[in-house]
């Protein structure tokens, strides 16, 4: 079984989901459950066949999977997702048998999600699936929405 399999059958990245879900079960702004987290996923290994980057879809989906797990922790203490997102990663890539290299490039990805200079390809694919998966181009809460204009998605194709 590949190992991504295990961290969407763990407890403690279940339990988390689940309070995500309690917590923007209001929300007008974009969310940040698993449908998010497979889109990022599923965009990412796009890009990496496209670009035959040798990346394994075993570290693309994990750093998909957990890149917003932290937002969580934003909700009850305010610490910022990424921060909290590599905590919370590294616990779980730890169960899983991801080699100390793999998991090292997770967590920078998820580190530097949130900004454009990226210094590895992880993370460049972290960044722009991050964006792409986003409907901007049709949101009904794009007037109030904070992200500048220059990262909203406007496009329909990858
Ligand atoms: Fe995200």
């Amino acid at each position: 079984m590949e190992r991504y399999h295990n961290i969407l059958q763990d407890e403690d990245y279940q339990g988390l989901l689940a309070k995500l879900e309690e917590y923007e079960a209001d929300r007008i702004y974009c969310c940040h459950d698993l449908t998010h987290a497979l889109d990022v996923a599923r965009m990412m290994y796009i890009f990496s066949l496209e670009e035959a980057s040798g990346l394994e879809q075993d570290v693309i989906y994990a750093t998909a999977l957990l890149h917003d797990i932290g937002r969580v922790a934003q909700y009850e203490t305010q610490e910022p997702h990424h921060q909290a997102s590599v905590r919370i990663a590294e616990g779980i890539l730890q169960k899983y048998g991801y080699t100390q290299g793999e998991m090292s490039e997770i967590l920078d990805a998820i580190a530097m999600h949130r900004g454009e200079n990226q210094d590895q390809l992880l993370g460049e694919y972290l960044y722009r699936a991050d964006k792409l998966s986003r409907n901007c181009f049709c949101c009904k809460a794009s007037d109030t929405c904070k992200w500048p204009e220059s990262k909203k998605n406007k496009s329909v194709v990858i």
